[in-house]
């Protein structure tokens, strides 16, 4: 019997390697390797071109970017957030000292439900950290409101929302503060990287002192800052990598269409819908395994893995279930019906530009092997 070849959840998008020589051979001419050389200036630009935001500050990796986000607006105390998202989000309000306080999420979006954050409202609470889950918005304008209700902070883990759009452009200009990765397995990546999206200059310069150790001068050291800088390698890729994602992006969308009008056939196999998006990046296809389905969520997952293709369960276990987050109040998993009932049903299907049609249909079948 052949072993066809393995399909994984994701499989990140390079260009070819002879067109990076050039911008390694500049590099190697300038010998500017980092601290915002003409590489990182470059792509800042760009990026704040192509994605239609104003201020755009790179970084090393996404989880700094968190990290120093809530360090530049000073957010103490607690911050309400997701259970429902990569164990980043929460580990950011940990590194800075800052409590997590976890409300549980809407069934069809999967994001933050603004409906119930008010009753997580404590005098402590200083700000709300929503994830736009798979790249899909959350509702912005509800979480707007309580933001100004009671004067608090919204910073948006962004991660997943590169190039997303909604009801008023970019989703990335909501909040005070959102911030994107450009790790290997995003929609888009510069192998390792991030970048926090900001609405005013000034705030830019607190965040550009922030991720270079807190200097702003040869010798004025501002805050306890962190190095968090993209090197000139990255930045130099990342500016290759925008030359494709338009072709990356058009691809996945075909997929996404592919896979919705073939598995809404399959009783039991329901793919998660977006929520509201006008321009969607298509970074993950999350399908809920329900009750009538002929395996449980973990069994199609091993059926999967058994025939060579690896989907993920993103997100399960819950932040909330991990031990640094299981003994808050609200980790408790009956305060986030919900999210515990999404960790156990959602399985994300293999999403990557590389795959072919027939790749897609491999993967249909194999979920749909009881009809046959
Ligand atoms: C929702 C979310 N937040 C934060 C991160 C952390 O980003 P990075 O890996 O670039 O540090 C990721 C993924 O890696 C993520 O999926």
């Amino acid at each position: 019997m052949s072993i066809s070849k393995p399909i994984y959840v994701t499989e990140p998008q390079l260009p070819p390697l002879d067109e990076f020589i050039p911008y390694l051979e500049k590099i190697w001419d300038s010998k500017i390797l980092t601290n915002g050389g003409p590489f990182h200036q470059q792509l800042e630009a760009a990026l704040c071109s192509y994605l239609g935001v104003e201020h755009l500050a790179l970084f090393a990796n996404g989880t700094i970017g968190l990290i120093t986000a809530l360090q530049a607006l000073r957010i103490t105390g607690e911050v309400i957030t997701t259970p429902y998202s990569f164990v980043a989000t929460a580990h950011s309000l940990l590194w800075n000292g800052i409590k997590p306080v976890f409300v549980d999420i809407h069934p069809q979006t999967l994001n933050l439900d603004p409906a119930k954050i008010e009753a997580a409202i404590t005098p402590q609470t200083t700000a709300i950290m929503p994830v736009h889950c798979y790249g899909h918005p959350c509702d912005v304008d509800a979480i707007q409101r309580i933001a100004d209700n009671y004067n608090l902070k919204v910073i948006y883990d962004a991660a997943h929302a590169f190039g997303v759009k909604c009801h008023c452009g970019s989703v990335l200009t909501h909040g005070d503060l959102s911030v994107l990765s450009f790790h290997a397995t995003k929609v888009f990546n510069t192998f390792e990287g991030g970048a926090i999206i900001c609405p005013d200059a000034k705030t830019k310069v607190r965040i550009d002192h922030l991720k270079n150790f807190g200097f702003v001068d040869e010798t004025t050291v501002v805050a306890p800052g962190i190095n968090g800088k993209m090197s000139e390698i990255n930045a130099a890729f990342g500016l290759l990598q925008l030359k494709g994602i338009d072709a990356a992006l058009a691809r996945r969308a075909e997929i996404d269409q592919l896979y919705r009008q073939l598995l809404p056939a399959i009783r039991g196999i329901r793919p998660v819908g977006d929520a509201g998006e006008t321009t969607s990046n298509h970074a993950y296809f999350p399908i809920m395994v329900e009750a009538d389905y002929a395996l449980s969520r973990d069994g199609l997952y091993q059926r999967l893995r058994d025939n060579n293709i690896f989907a993920r369960r993103y997100f399960y276990p819950l932040i909330s279930d991990f031990p640094m987050y299981r003994g808050f109040a609200s980790a408790n998993p009956v305060n986030l019906p919900v999210a515990t009932e999404a960790s156990c049903k959602v399985l994300c299907l293999p999403i990557s530009p590389n795959l072919s049609s027939n790749d897609i249909l491999r993967i249909i079948n194999c979920i749909n092997f009881f009809d046959k």
